[in-house]
């Protein structure tokens, strides 16, 4: 990410006072909430990626400030949300904003933000940007509602996962490419390529944060491991795994699902499947591909600094262990 930030470093500085600006309400509880969630940190990837966007697209102007932070907002409303469906305590290294302050205060904050972030971006005065964006929140509602739908289902197939992933995940990095584009007035077939890229990018990256919820070094991570499997969503490493294991390795991954409480023991067991399948490789070369196909979006960009930041973006990806 050096790159990145050598060339927006500056800009995300100025993100992080926005942010804090916009997050005044006079509730103190709002404030509380939210100010512990912007302070515990978070890599800040869909802000990054919408100021490299517009810089790409030639960008000169003010107004990717309050909209880097409008797009962090909806993440951050996302998260409160998505840590109360799946019972999360941890977060970003933490205790998650539902542990401290309970599901309610989590959900009400959230809707806040939500609400905030559409006031914001009225604010901002750009329809097409204000389209882009509200269609990326009722599409992530949509992924996130279908992922419920799939709950402990073993017969999850890859593209009908991969398409939950669009939903709940990809959509909001590629509307956040895809906004700075149109602040940068691109040219419709560069708006496209920069939404593209912003898809792609977002399967990778939610495919990586599949296999680190298996894999990853839990302090590091700054999230539980084995979450997935003890909230029966059934991932890519798994889904590979259940169409490669014997009947009756599968019955008994369905049993550790069926848990309520994910015990070590039960864990191992099955990331030693997860092993043996070969599911943790496959994904990887799933999220690899998927980089692939988001640099080639680039292709049509001639190189610039914002260019080879957001390939590089795109490679750290692959590398990221939180
Ligand atoms: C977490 O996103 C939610 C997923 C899509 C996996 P990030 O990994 O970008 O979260 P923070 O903001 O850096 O904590
Ligand atoms: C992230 O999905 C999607 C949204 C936050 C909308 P996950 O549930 O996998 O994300 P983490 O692992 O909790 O960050
Ligand atoms: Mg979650
Ligand atoms: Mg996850």
């Amino acid at each position: 990410m050096h790159a990145a930030l050598e060339l927006i470093g500056e800009d995300l500085k100025n993100v992080e006072l926005q942010f804090r600006q916009d997050l005044q309400s006079d509730v103190p509880l709002i404030r509380k909430v939210g100010e512990y969630v912007l302070s515990s940190g978070g890599k800040r990837i869909r802000p990054a990626l919408l100021l490299l966007s517009a810089k790409l697209c030639g960008y000169a102007g003010d107004r990717h400030i309050p909209l880097a932070s409008v797009i962090e907002f909806i993440h951050t409303a996302t998260l409160l949300h998505d840590d109360v469906v799946d019972n999360a305590n941890l977060r970003r290294g933490l205790a998650s904003a539902n542990t401290l302050w309970g599901n309610e205060a989590s959900v009400l904050v959230g809707d806040f933000l939500f609400s905030k972030s559409f006031s914001l971006m009225v604010a901002a005065g750009n329809l097409d940007i204000l389209r882009v964006l509200s269609g990326a929140t009722t599409m992530i509602a949509e992924g996130e509602v279908l992922q419920l739908l799939c709950t402990s289902d073993l017969d999850m197939t890859e593209p009908r996962y991969i398409e939950v992933v669009r939903n709940k995940t990809a959509v909001l990095l590629s509307a956040a490419c895809q906004a700075g584009a149109i602040l940068g007035s691109a040219s419709p077939e560069q708006e496209t390529a920069l939404s593209e890229y912003g898809m792609d990018l977002g399967v990778a990256f939610q495919l990586m944060d599949d296999i680190l919820d298996y894999v990853a070094d839990e302090d590091e991570f700054g999230k539980s491991i084995g979450h997935d499997l003890e909230e029966g969503k059934i991932t890519l490493p798994l889904i590979h795994t259940l169409l490669n294991c014997s009947q009756e390795e599968r019955e008994q991954i369905a049993d550790v699902i069926e848990k309520e409480i994910l015990e070590q023991q039960d864990f191992q067991n099955v990331i030693s499947l997860v092993h043996r399948y070969g599911g943790i490789e496959y994904t990887v070369s799933a999220a690899h591909a998927y980089v692939d196909r988001s640099k080639a979006a680039l292709t049509r960009f001639p190189d610039s600094p914002g260019k080879h930041a957001l390939l590089e973006l795109a490679d750290y990806v692959l590398t990221r262990a939180k």
